[in-house]
């Protein structure tokens, strides 16, 4: 199938090299050259397990290519894929701007019937949106050309994005059109040839099953530090909660790790904007709001410890950060928990020697011009002559360090971990001070 992806980030990129791998002819359009010129001079703009390969392959095979040509973008794909970001406008509701611009893109260029799909996530109702635009720049132009509109949320997660898009647990499709139904069935038929994933309902549930995904995860993650941070006060310990509830199946084990409160590109935005779409329908989302309100607050518990620690002034003070992505295995620090941290100790006026496996480039630009904060080329070297070590990403070279060289090279041998990655015990017997989140009595021991 010739397809075009409009919007070539983490989720349109990773969705047209997946697609071009089954034999489909991708072509990439971006409005962002820059992106754009990596791709075509061989590389890969984002961190993604899997992808370099994947884009190389698919490159020398001309079945994937990237284009900055709105016209050859609409022209090439009997299939439009819209995959432009959606961020969050002032008031939380997801910014549709990007979304009506690339239908608008569609409906000024079209001469043959397209059929186009909202893998954005976007909130119910935008498909009517997307359909207007484009019956808007038809009538313009004084042309009545046929086309459908189709949402096919995406649900791959960052880091394991190319597995999850190759591997689906489900592939929802939101249509009325039985015809567009059957293409989009023909579509996804190599992604699930061992058992049925794909779910077909109405536009408007299509729409929502994402936020309803993405809320429910949010939820069970400020549950858990909600959880966590009562563990504390009471001299339990949340790892052992953890796995006495996740052995119910009910519950199960995936979601449950308490932390330093939920980052990235999607959680936060959707939360908002589905708590927005709710006033907006004169609704109130009485857990959700909460949920949010607990996530914020996660945010600063880490700097509450160090604060408890080291009191309330920490100029002259430096703190190595280990981890600065929202999580492991991925460059993207779009609303990390790391980037409250460090702005919060920056303002308490220490200093930060970071050190993060992908994410050092977008740190830097993050924090360009701040001088008390510095990036290093090693865990080890971050931690050199710091005051204590704060861990915020759970990478995995992070699990098992050289205890006894991290001792060496810390001033204290401090560690505030945000992520629970070391047994208290096995910390303290080593010299340690250890706050983990949520572990009453480790804390009680140190
Ligand atoms: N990142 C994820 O893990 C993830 C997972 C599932 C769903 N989603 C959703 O998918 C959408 C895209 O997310 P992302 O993380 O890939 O965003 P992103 O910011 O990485 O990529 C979006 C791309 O769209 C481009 N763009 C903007 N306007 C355009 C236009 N008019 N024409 C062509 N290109 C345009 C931007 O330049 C950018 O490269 C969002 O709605 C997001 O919520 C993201």
């Amino acid at each position: 199938m010739k397809i075009t992806m409009i919007g070539t980030g983490y989720v349109g990129l990773v969705s047209g090299a997946c697609l071009a791998e089954f034999g489909n002819d991708v072509l990439c359009y971006d409005v962002d050259a820059r992106k754009i010129a990596v791709l075509n001079e061989g590389g890969v703009p984002i961190h993604e397990p899997g992808l370099p390969e994947l884009v190389q392959r698919n490159r020398a095979a001309d079945r994937l290519r990237f284009t900055t040509d709105p016209a050859e973008s609409v022209a090439h794909g009997r299939v439009q894929f819209i995959a432009v970001g959606t961020p969050p406008d002032e008031d939380g509701s997801a910014d549709l701007q990007h979304v009506v611009a690339a239908a608008r893109t569609i409906g000024r260029h079209m001469t043959e019937y397209r059929l186009v799909v909202d893998k954005s996530t976007v909130p119910v109702g935008t498909a009517d949106a997307v359909r207007d635009a484009i019956a808007h720049e038809l009538a313009a132009r004084r042309t009545s050309i046929p086309f459908s509109v189709v949402s096919n949320p995406e649900f791959l997660k960052e880091g394991a994005a190319v597995e999850d898009f190759m591997r689906p647990d489900r592939i929802v499709i939101g249509t009325e059109d039985a015809e567009a139904a059957r293409a989009m069935r023909a579509l996804y038929a190599p992604f699930q040839r061992n058992h049925e994933r794909i779910i077909v309902m109405d536009v408007r549930s299509a729409e929502l099953t994402k936020y309803a995904a993405n809320a429910m995860l949010a939820t069970r993650i400020s549950f858990m530090n909600e959880l966590a941070n009562l563990s504390e006060r009471l001299g339990a310990d949340i790892e052992q909660v953890r796995r006495g509830i996740g052995a119910d199946p009910r519950i199960g084990t995936h979601f449950l790790y308490p932390g330093t409160g939920y980052g990235g590109a999607c959680f936060p935005k959707d939360v908002k904007a589905i708590i927005r779409t709710a006033t907006d329908a004169g609704a109130e989302l009485h857990v959700l709001t909460a949920v949010e309100r607990v996530n914020e607050a996660q945010k600063r518990v880490l700097v509450g410890k160090i604060i408890s620690r080291f009191g309330n002034d920490l100029a002259g003070r430096r703190f190595a950060v280990w981890g600065l992505a929202f999580k492991p295995n991925t460059d993207d620090m779009r609303e990390a928990p790391s980037r409250a941290i460090i702005k919060e100790l920056l303002a308490h006026g220490a200093a930060i020697s970071a050190y993060d496996p992908a994410a050092m480039g977008e740190a830097q630009r993050l924090f360009t011009g701040e001088q008390r904060m510095s990036c290093a080329r090693s865990p080890l070297e971050a931690a050199d002559g710091a005051d204590a070590l704060v861990i915020v990403t759970e990478w995995k070279e992070f699990r098992s360090p050289d205890f006894d060289a991290l001792r060496a090279h810390l001033k204290h041998a401090i560690i505030f971990d945000g992520r629970n990655l070391y047994e208290p015990e096995d910390v303290q017997r080593m010299g340690f001070e250890y706050f983990p989140i949520g572990r009453g009595r480790a804390k009680d021991a140190a």
